[in-house]
């Protein structure tokens, strides 16, 4: 400790938010039989996805390249999608957001079944400001959501960092898939699932929302 005022001399600034809850306190259950009925039944009718996901979605079915408006269709997503409204606008109180009349609006909503050896790489959702995801289904040991330090482009000759460095200082991190919870970051956090080693499908719901 200490060197003025009592402050430590080093400082942590320009921390990266990350936001994670249940979607809310009771319910749960009844709602994710409803949303994973609604998953398979989507992907089963939507045969311009399934063609989609064979060529960006190897082993798995995404609506991203199909149906990624959800919300407007179902009144079950758009249910989610008002629960999900109130996380983001606590994270952008979290973030101190000015919105100057502006709100935040989901504008993408699509699904996601993810089988054995279904991954997606590190990427990024551009034009969004917040995304983020929703667990429906995650069977024991299924992949997490793998954060990556936004600086690490820039950390040129830096040393690397210790195995056993304190959470908040490594290079990534991993948000365990829990369902029932949502995930929101900012939408320029590059982020990716390693592929799941599970045979029961993890399914997610993933959106992005836009300042409007
Ligand atoms: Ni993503």
């Amino acid at each position: 400790m200490s060197a003025r005022d009592g402050q430590a001399a080093v400082r942590a600034w320009f921390p990266t938010l990350i936001y994670a809850q249940r979607l809310q306190a009771r319910g749960l259950q009844a709602l994710n039989r409803e949303l994973l009925d609604e998953c398979y039944r989507i992907r089963d009718h939507d045969v311009n996805g399934q063609a989609w996901s064979e060529g960006n979605y190897p082993l798995g079915y995404t609506s991203y390249g199909s149906l990624d408006q959800l919300h407007r269709f179902s009144s079950t997503f758009d249910a989610l999608r008002e629960r999900i409204d109130g996380h983001v606008a606590a994270f952008a109180k979290a973030l101190d957001w000015d919105l100057r009349g502006g709100r935040l609006q989901m504008t993408d909503c699509w699904a996601n079944i993810m089988p054995r050896g279904c991954a997606h790489s590190f990427h990024i959702h551009p034009q969004a400001v917040v995304s983020g995801t929703y667990y429906v289904q995650t069977p024991k040991d299924c992949s997490g959501l793998k954060f990556e330090d936004p600086r690490l482009s820039k950390l040129m000759a830096a040393p690397p960092r210790r195995a056993r460095a304190a959470e908040a200082h490594r290079a990534h991190i991993v948000y365990p898939a829990k369902a029932g919870n949502v995930v929101l970051f900012e939408s320029w956090l590059r982020h990716e699932v390693p592929a799941s080693a599970v045979d029961e499908d993890r399914v997610s719901i993933s959106f992005n929302y836009h300042w409007i």
